[in-house]
């Protein structure tokens, strides 16, 4: 990651953040650009500029920084209804659809961002892609570990015309599994071709059995923060 790319994810980040207002409750995204975001929301806070607001983690790692910067935080149970979510995204197409989890969470995220009146995801320019799926980076989804190689295969299986390649992800340091928050695993999804329909895509993955959710954000963005070297767009749905 170089300096100007971070400081791109920041600039979406604060941008975001304008449309937080006070009394609001607050889906908190994953990730180096939303980190951002929740930094963002806990020193206007500080400064008075916001209050009551009520922060919604879409991971525990989001949840540790969000404490560590005095936002209030509550939970989905609670808080069903959420005013406004701020995340990231690992890809955004022309018509807002994303591929979020390449950074290990998904499922959280999109409980929190399904259940968001207003869902804004901030990135970089280098995550925006005329189609999604055919960057040849990872399209996650998480799985079950009970005989998650059956899972692997079927995923594998289903996407055979797309050239699909489907490998558990394992933590660098070990070799072992990548546990999600939510005790799961990971499969990553490689396609050397187009996957078609996105929402077929998406509700084909789900249909097998094995499969928690997936990484297809599909119609859920109503806005999305791109940030380049050009300045800040604002895309809305
Ligand atoms: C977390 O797994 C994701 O869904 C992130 O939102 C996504 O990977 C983008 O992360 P970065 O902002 O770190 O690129």
């Amino acid at each position: 990651l170089t300096m100007a790319q971070d400081e791109l994810k920041k600039i979406a980040a604060y941008k975001a953040v304008e449309f937080v207002e006070s009394g609001m409750v607050v889906g908190l995204g994953t990730g180096s650009t939303a980190k951002h975001a929740v930094d963002r929301i806990g020193e206007l806070l500080q400064q008075g500029v916001l209050s009551n607001i009520v922060g919604i983690p879409t991971s525990m790692k989001t949840h540790e920084q969000a404490m560590s910067v005095n936002i209030p935080l509550s939970d989905l149970d609670t808080h069903p209804v959420i005013d406004l979510a701020i995340d990231g995204a690992d890809e955004v197409d022309p018509d807002l659809n994303l591929v979020k989890g390449r950074g290990g969470s998904l499922l959280r995220e999109k409980m929190i961002e399904f259940a968001s009146k207003k869902f804004v995801v901030i990135v970089d320019e280098s995550k925006v892609v005329d189609y999604i799926g055919v960057s040849g980076l990872a399209m996650p989804v998480e799985v079950v570990p009970f005989c998650w190689k059956f899972t692997a295969q079927r995923l594998q299986l289903l996407f055979e015309e797309a050239g699909c390649v489907a490998e558990l992800r394992t933590c660098p340091e070990t070799g072992d599994p990548f546990v999600t928050d939510n005790r799961n695993y990971t499969i990553d999804l490689f396609f050397k071709k187009s996957i078609g329909d996105l929402k077929a895509a998406g509700d084909a993955i789900l249909r097998l059995p094995g499969v928690v959710e997936h990484g297809l954000f599909v119609d859920m963005a109503t806005a999305v923060i791109v940030a380049g070297d050009g300045g800040v767009t604002v895309k809305n749905k």
